[in-house]
């Protein structure tokens, strides 16, 4: 008697050729389905590849909602996000349904931080400008008033979230002779790095502002006209977070008045941002990289290789590495969050 073989679970994977081994540990394993289109696939076309899946493995910038997981079916299980924001994901909806979600804390807060740092020093010192007029031959005689920034030791680092990436944030900080306190609403103590303040505090007294909270519906917007006046006129605010948080024309307004000295920033709203005239890619004292935060070569593998330990580990009834924060790793867990 033949016995009929065992259902190999299908992966949908939503991009082809990312980094690393994760994709092909999948492969070895299971039925990987990736989308093979030069561009982000269209939510229709997600829900195409999608179809018929037990494990989902997508990216930050994917839109996971309740049509996607329908469109998925009743086998989807796990939804493995290559990245450690979720704000694209409908988390209740995937809870409801008994979906895990994950996500990639414990592999990018180094290599974010150190983009972080790099907006702080570019900024506060000016360096685009000064790379800017050398290439256009605007060097011209060494002049004592000439490129002037403003220092980064000894001014005082506020940050905004106390999560992984601010943390290791505040030790390359510290190492470059800045003082460090932050804000977290609920989490009100000190460590060895950093002093909790409140947050209108940490405006007021902060020379360089940085923001590391997740985008919802309590922070989209939390950086707006009213906080920015809070701000030093010689302040620097720096954004490697989520672009929602921070109201970019209040920003634009208060680099353009005097009101803020410069800015950086990894992350935007509607991103990417293609049309070269757009008023944020000029500014000059605004620094603007395209969401590089996590980008290495080592960075960007471990983040996939995660995700595909995950779907691996949700496939294979155990429970999830990293589930999003309050979320239960095993699937078929229906809770309301
Ligand atoms: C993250 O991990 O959230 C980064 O922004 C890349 O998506």
């Amino acid at each position: 008697m033949s016995v009929a073989p065992a259902h190999r679970p299908r992966v949908a994977v939503s991009r082809t050729g990312l980094p690393g081994a994760g994709v092909e540990r999948l492969a070895a394993r299971f039925d990987v389905v990736d989308w093979t289109g030069t561009h982000p696939p269209s939510a229709d076309e997600l829900a195409r590849v999608a179809k018929g899946c037990d494990g989902l493995l997508v990216l930050g910038s994917d839109r996971v909602d309740a049509a996607l997981l329908d469109a998925a079916g009743p086998d989807l299980r796990v939804v493995a996000l290559a990245s450690m924001g979720y704000d694209g994901v409908d988390v209740a909806a995937a809870a409801q349904r008994g979906i895990v979600v994950t996500h990639t804390p414990n592999v990018l807060a180094d290599t974010t931080a150190d983009v972080a740092m790099t907006l702080i020093l570019m900024a506060r010192r000016r360096i685009p400008s000064a790379v800017d007029a050398l290439r256009r031959g605007a060097w011209g005689a060494f002049r004592m008033d000439a490129f002037l920034g403003l220092d980064v030791h000894n001014a005082t680092l506020g940050l905004i979230g106390y999560g992984q990436i601010a943390r290791a944030l505040a030790r390359r900080a510290v190492g470059f002779g800045m003082r460090v306190q932050h804000h977290h609403p609920r989490r009100k103590e000190d460590d060895e790095l950093s002093r909790w303040v409140p947050f209108d505090e940490l405006l007021r007294t902060s020379d360089v502002v940085s923001v590391h909270t997740p985008l919802t519906k309590e922070t989209e917007g939390m950086i707006g006209a009213a906080e920015l006046a809070l701000m030093k006129p010689t302040a620097t605010l720096v954004n490697t977070g989520r672009g929602g948080v921070v109201d970019e024309q209040a920003l634009l307004t208060a680099l353009r008045g005097g009101d803020l000295h410069s800015a950086g920033l990894d992350v935007m709203t509607d991103e990417p941002r293609t049309d070269p005239s757009d008023p944020l890619l000029g500014e000059p004292h605004l620094v603007v990289l395209p969401h590089v935060g996590s980008a290495t070569e080592a960075t960007r593998a471990a983040m996939v290789e995660l995700a595909a330990r995950n779907v691996e580990a949700v496939l294979d009834g155990r429970p999830a590495l990293t589930p999003l924060p309050g979320t239960p790793g095993l699937a078929g867990r229906v809770i309301s969050v």
